[in-house]
């Protein structure tokens, strides 16, 4: 694991956050000058800029895929925590933090449709660069904490966890 992602304890969910970290840092991955100094769509004829929104959608709407999945997978967990004040405050407060997330990837994303497409995968990178390692060093692994605290271990073989990841796997 890198700087960005800390483990938090629950092997499952430790492994899809090294799966979503290797995706984001997949996201410029489309752009033949990515890495250079100064790299810019302008630079490029706009055929080539055509081919590289496609490309640069493709990625976009896997990684948000893969984040919708993660989220529900947490949510799913977050379910099994016992009915008292302070895990349903947690609860709203990760819900919340996953929703607003979500919903400035979608917005910055629909951009795609129109506008440079190197700077704004970039600008998606970053803003989940900085939002992934606080979010899961912070809510993550409180949520690990108290599903420890009512729980024994892992929650890999429950059925509708599973079923969950079987989705996704083939979808
Ligand atoms: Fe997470
Ligand atoms: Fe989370």
């Amino acid at each position: 694991m890198s700087d960005i992602v800390c483990k938090i304890g629950h092997k499952e969910i430790d492994r899809q956050h090294e799966e979503l970290e290797l995706l984001i840092g997949q996201i410029d991955g489309f752009c033949v000058r990515s890495g250079e100094e100064g790299a810019a769509c302008e630079q490029c004829p706009d055929a080539q800029i055509v081919l590289c929104r496609q490309q640069a959608s493709d990625i976009v709407r896997h990684l948000l895929k893969f984040v919708s999945m993660h989220f529900r997978y947490e949510q799913e967990l977050m379910r099994r925590l016992p009915d008292n004040e302070e895990c349903r405050d947690h609860v709203r407060r990760h819900q919340l933090a996953h929703a607003e997330l979500s919903a400035q990837i979608s917005r910055i994303a629909g951009q795609l449709r129109e506008g440079a497409p190197f700077a704004l995968a970039t600008k998606i990178q970053t803003v989940l660069e900085n939002w992934t390692g606080a979010h899961i060093a912070g809510l993550d692994r409180r949520m690990s904490e108290l599903h420890r605290g009512h729980h024994n271990g892992e929650l890999d073989d429950d059925a509708e966890l599973a079923v969950l990841l079987d989705r996704h796997v083939h979808s």
